[in-house]
């Protein structure tokens, strides 16, 4: 059986990246990993994908705004070129993990349906850069983990897996980020594994 050709799009530590990435060694897995793009050159989970053998590529979205474009063509220009990437390595399906970029328009519509991200809260709960704060100063007894495919408005876009993860007294954010990260790692991949299989 074939395997399906993923990008996987990080900012930072890249540790739902990795979890993929091990995912995509076994044997029987639907995807293989042939692209790790970061938007910056520090990123962390870069060093993993170079050692694994993975193509990595970094992209600055600094260099794409200046005085005489607006905000949304100089985010546009960088989607393109990062899209142009991903053609490159013949990717076919994208992953966001920790990818720290609004998308525009023009990418969600050109990837619709092969673009999926992970997020830190059971949506349509917690939306936003901070789901487990949130979470924790809502009160909520329960949060978790929400894999979805991506549409323009942020953190919307039809639900994949979820898992649920309980709120202790207790918790700090990072506490229960550590917490919900572990149930990131487990269904991140088993989302990808759902998705490819009927890809393939
Ligand atoms: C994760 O909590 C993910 O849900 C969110 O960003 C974080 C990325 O962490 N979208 P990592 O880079 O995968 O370790």
């Amino acid at each position: 059986m074939r395997k399906v050709k993923v990008a996987i799009l990080i900012s930072g530590r890249g540790s739902n990246m990795k979890a993929l990435v091990k995912a995509c060694e076994e044997e029987d897995f639907p995807a293989e990993v042939v692209l790790v793009l970061s938007n910056k050159i520090d990123a962390e989970g870069l060093k993993f994908a170079e050692i694994k053998g993975i193509k990595t590529a970094f992209l600055n979205h600094k260099d794409f705004s200046n005085t005489e474009i607006s905000k949304e063509q100089a985010r546009e220009n960088f989607d393109k070129k990062v899209s142009e990437e991903i053609e490159k390595s013949e990717a076919e399906f994208i992953c966001l993990a920790g990818f720290m970029r609004l998308l525009s328009p023009w990418f969600v519509q050109k990837w619709f349906d092969k673009l999926i991200n992970i997020h830190p809260s059971l949506l349509p709960e917690f939306k936003g850069a901070d789901a487990v704060g949130d979470a924790i100063k809502a009160g909520a007894k329960i949060s978790g983990c929400t894999v979805h495919f991506v549409r323009e408005e942020m953190d919307s876009g039809p639900i994949i897996l979820q898992e649920k993860v309980e709120v202790l007294p207790s918790d700090t954010k990072e506490i229960l980020a550590a917490r919900i990260l572990k149930s990131e790692h487990k269904i991140y991949p088993q989302a990808l594994r759902i998705i490819c299989e009927k890809l393939r």
